[in-house]
């Protein structure tokens, strides 16, 4: 019988406490897998014993290790990594602020470079394989305007996740990366503003000119990422490796 059944599998869930990221915890305690939820800060936790929250900065090196050593310490052991936190900000490129710059490239591209690192160690250790999946975005294969840190950054992380699935398959471990279309989330509430207050629109026509790209006919709900993520974590993905998978609605090709 298919099913895709995660009982007893422990994964790890970057940006897990909104948008996407809670939506891909919420789907794997659906399947019976125990969840390390690590984010800079939680307006809500749920009390339940196969969730444990992590408060960490994925750009951080120590706060990585100490993190990766609560989780074994609270669970035993890693299965899974979704490389899931993101932040995205908006600029012309001629005009992009090296801050922000270094910002964005250091949550998206080093946090997914420094948590894949810490918990593949991990992996080896166990030598059960695993799967690791990372957050891209169609920002990884396209450009798109006012949006060149993120664009670089979501580059990075198709590249990284073909370096580390070619290393890492010899010990069975899966590295692969979703790449989502246009998603309901804080983040995309935000850089429709931020976008339109640059383009001189306001954010509904903004949402009117993102509805009119899909040819499904409307954006996503985290739920729709999700859906794949708990695909790529379960053994229906075993043959799959160093892939960017497009979850937009026909957006992206
Ligand atoms: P969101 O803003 O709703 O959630 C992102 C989460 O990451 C937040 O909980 C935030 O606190 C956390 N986070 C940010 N910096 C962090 C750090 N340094 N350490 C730990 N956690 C941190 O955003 P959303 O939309 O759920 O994004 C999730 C991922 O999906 C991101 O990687 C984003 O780039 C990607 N994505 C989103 C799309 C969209 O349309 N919303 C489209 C394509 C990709």
């Amino acid at each position: 019988m298919y099913t895709m059944d995660l009982t007893g599998k422990v994964a790890i869930v970057t940006g897990g406490g909104n948008g996407i990221g809670k939506a891909i915890v919420h789907a794997f305690l659906d399947c019976g897998a125990l969840v390390a939820v690590v984010d800079l800060s939680f307006n809500e936790m749920t009390s339940d014993e196969r969730l444990f929250y992590v408060q960490t900065d994925v750009s951080n090196h120590e706060q990585i290790d100490t993190m990766i050593e609560s989780v074994i310490d609270y669970f035993g052991r890693i299965d899974i990594l979704v490389n899931n936190a993101g932040i995205s900000t908006m600029d012309y490129f001629v005009d992009i602020k090296e801050k922000d710059w270094d910002k964005t490239m250091d949550v998206n591209a080093k946090g997914v470079y420094l948590c894949t690192q810490a918990v593949a160690k991990i992996l080896k250790q166990q030598a059960s394989g695993g799967k690791i999946i990372n957050i891209s975005s169609q920002a990884g294969k396209n450009g798109y305007r006012l949006m060149g840190s993120y664009v670089a950054s979501k580059h990075a992380v198709l590249g990284m996740t073909k370096v580390a699935a070619l290393e890492l398959a010899k010990h069975k471990i899966n590295v692969n990366a979703v790449c989502p279309g246009i998603v309901e989330t804080n983040m995309k509430r935000t850089e429709r503003t931020i976008g339109g207050e640059l383009r001189g629109l306001d954010a509904e026509a903004i949402e009117t000119e993102d509805n009119a790209q899909i040819p499904l006919g409307r954006t996503a709900v985290p739920g729709d990422i999700a859906n794949v993520v708990v695909f790529l974590a379960s053994k229906y993905s075993d043959y799959m490796t160093g892939q960017g998978i497009n979850v937009t609605g026909g957006m992206t090709m």
